[in-house]
């Protein structure tokens, strides 16, 4: 923090000086909450210029294509870590000893399983369900089953309740699945690994046991971990505001999966999918990128461009490498969908139009792929980000809740009618 103020002038008043903050990375910020005292608001649309929180979790560098997490760089952590060692450093702060790694991971394995009556929830729902609707009913519903994890003013509870959300999303996430295909549910098993336990609930069956390549559940916790966290974007606010009114961490996590269904978040993998299918061939590519580039038409390319980033992803980097060893794996580079995908990415590089705007793909491009090519259906995609992001949304309202809050209550531009009389019906 600093001593420095901003002055400002507002016709017909005295200047108002307003304290500078200061950060230990990125832009200073104007305090402006004083303002409301003095009968004025600040007025941002979209928040894009606005702080709406203190927080020491992420930190993202949108010119230099930085991305944080307390500190270390997304790239080292998702090619020297993995995805529990990373929840246990958003949540903690610090990388875990050995010792602290054990038991975090031990934890949360012995925490996967789901209460046995949340089985008939999901036959409530019809077969042909988006899963997203499915969890935000089934996660916001922990809370009626999970009494004892529910007082968030005692530690123990918001601890308990962490563990739970990471640990049951992937089972709840395959259970969807198994639902809409109308499979048996898959226990989780306790032997395997996040990533591996979450492919044997989505693929596994009672018949037989579950093989699954080393390099496919790598690629797996990869997509889990390059999505654990990104700042305060739209669905992680949507978890703070919800908690500040004091809400169980269950409904604020389900207030976050509704605030990430949508296209322009986290719904964007399938949306690159759905664009891939229907540009169809390669032959189309260049009248789709057309489109793109078009001012009255409203279709945008699915999986470029992204709200902070205006130089690259640095989660799309890692994921491209991902995607790359994927592909080799499963020995589909040549699918046609695939080499969409690659031309694609190509052109959209080279373009003028996509250059200038500095519109480059973003992780859930490639996220996109790789899902595709690991066999997940496309409306699964949006439930997977979640499963990562449920440790970020965690460990932001945890953040929130342990330190001084008030409701979030933005204000507004009224722009509405003025005060008027009330006119009766036989007299409009
Ligand atoms: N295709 C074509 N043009 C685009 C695209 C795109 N994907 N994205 C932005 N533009 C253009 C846009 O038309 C505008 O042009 P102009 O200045 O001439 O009006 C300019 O680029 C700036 O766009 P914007 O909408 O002001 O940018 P934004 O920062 O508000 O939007 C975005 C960011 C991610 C919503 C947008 O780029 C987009 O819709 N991308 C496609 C959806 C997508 O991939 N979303 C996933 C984001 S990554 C996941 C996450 O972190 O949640």
């Amino acid at each position: 923090m600093s001593d420095t103020k901003a002055k400002l002038n507002v016709p017909g008043r005295d200047p108002i000086e307003l304290p500078v903050l200061s950060g230990t990375l990125g832009p200073d910020v104007v305090d402006v909450s004083a303002l409301t005292g003095q009968g004025l608001f600040t007025y941002d649309p979209g928040f894009v210029s606005t702080g709406s929180c203190e927080s020491k979790i992420t930190y993202i560098d949108g010119n230099k294509g930085q991305l944080l997490h307390r500190g270390y760089p997304i790239d080292q952590l998702a090619e020297q870590s993995n995805y529990l060692e990373t929840c246990y450093l958003l949540l903690y702060g610090e990388l875990p000893t050995r010792q602290e790694y054990e038991e975090f991971t031990s934890v949360i394995t012995r925490h996967t399983m789901v209460h046995e009556q949340l089985r008939s929830f999901y036959s409530g729902f019809r077969r042909d369900a988006h899963p997203m609707a499915i969890m935000c009913g089934v996660v916001g519903a922990l809370s009626a089953f999970y009494h004892d994890s529910l007082d968030i003013s005692d530690v123990e509870h918001r601890k308990v309740a962490a563990f739970r959300l990471i640990a049951k999303m992937p089972t709840l996430a395959a259970m969807c699945y198994k639902f809409s295909i109308g499979q048996p549910f898959i226990y989780p098993d306790n032997s395997m690994d996040y990533a591996e336990n979450f492919l044997h609930m989505m693929f596994g069956t009672p018949c037989e046991d579950s093989v699954i390549d080393p390099a496919i559940s790598r690629a797996m916790d990869r997509i889990f971990l390059l999505h654990a966290d990104h700042e305060q974007n739209a669905s992680t606010s949507a978890v703070r505001l919800t908690g500040s009114s004091g809400a169980n961490p269950f409904a604020c996590i389900a207030a976050g999966i509704a605030a990430l269904w949508g296209p322009a978040h986290g719904g964007a993998n399938e949306a690159v999918l759905d664009m891939l299918y229907e540009i169809g061939d390669e032959k189309n590519i260049d009248k789709f990128i057309e489109r793109a580039k078009d001012k009255d038409d409203p279709f945008r390319l699915m999986g470029f461009g992204h709200r902070v980033y205006k130089n690259f992803d640095p989660r799309a980097k890692v994921m491209r490498e991902s995607c790359d060893e994927v592909l080799a794996v499963l020995g589909i580079e040549n699918d046609p969908l695939f080499r969409i995908a690659r031309r694609l990415e190509k052109i959209a590089l080279e373009d003028e139009y996509f250059i200038e705007k500095k519109l480059y793909p973003n992780v859930d491009f490639y996220s996109g792929i790789i899902l595709k090519a690991l066999g997940i259906p496309t409306n699964m995609f949006t439930v997977i980000f979640a499963t990562g992001r449920t440790v970020g949304w965690i460990a932001h309202w945890h953040e929130m809740i342990s330190g001084e809050y008030r409701i979030g209550r933005p204000r507004q531009l009224y722009t509405g009618a003025t005060e008027r009389d009330y006119v009766s019906i036989d007299q409009r």
